[in-house]
């Protein structure tokens, strides 16, 4: 798939399939994450790729509580991959937001499905989702949650993107 139609044809996919993402194609989306831009070139995110089905289920669970609901915020996709970034960077959100671009429009140029799914900073600041961090070394203090790249093989078809608004771009030639 060529650039453009990468961009214009990821969309965002809410029922998927119990197969997995294979590695080596996680390996290659997680890579494209990071590449992306971030302020100063300083690379402030992090990614932390679950495919571990307790972990993943966990964070499910704090996801829809904090949402206050009971149904799974990750549509039954069996790979989430959390950004984070450095909150001493003042780029930090950007920085993190450009990484989920990447993850997403990479994903979607290597045939697998993917959504942004939010909360991640509530997640991060509870002890749960401190826990996680701890257990992998990283100081909780220190980063923030940017969002949740869900991953996997679309359950159906991909929704059609909406008509882009009139008056989203305005040129000075
Ligand atoms: C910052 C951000 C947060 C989002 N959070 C969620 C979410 O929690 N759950 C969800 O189903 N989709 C979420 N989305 C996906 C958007 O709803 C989706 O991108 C939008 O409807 C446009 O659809 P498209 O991605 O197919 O173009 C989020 C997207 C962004 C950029």
């Amino acid at each position: 798939m060529d650039v453009m139609e990468t961009l214009l044809t990821r969309r965002s996919v809410r029922a998927y399939r119990d197969d997995p993402v294979p590695d080596e194609v996680l390996d290659k989306i997680l890579e494209a994450g990071t590449y992306a831009p971030t302020g100063m070139g300083e690379q402030s995110p992090i990614i932390v790729a679950i495919t571990d089905r307790a972990t993943r289920d966990a964070l499910s669970r704090l996801n829809a509580e904090i949402m206050g609901a009971d149904s799974d915020p990750f549509y039954g996709a069996p790979a989430v991959l959390v950004v984070l970034a450095r909150k001493d960077r003042p780029t930090h959100v950007y920085d993190g937001s450009l990484v989920m671009g990447n993850l997403m429009n990479a994903a979607h140029g290597l045939g697998i499905a993917s959504c942004w799914i939010h909360r991640a900073k509530e997640e991060f600041e509870r002890p749960e989702g401190r826990a996680i961090l701890e257990g992998l070394g990283i100081d909780p203090d220190a980063y923030e949650g940017i969002g949740h790249c869900i991953l996997g093989y679309a359950d159906g078809p991909e929704p059609a993107a909406k008509p882009r608004k009139e008056g989203y771009v305005y040129r000075i030639a």
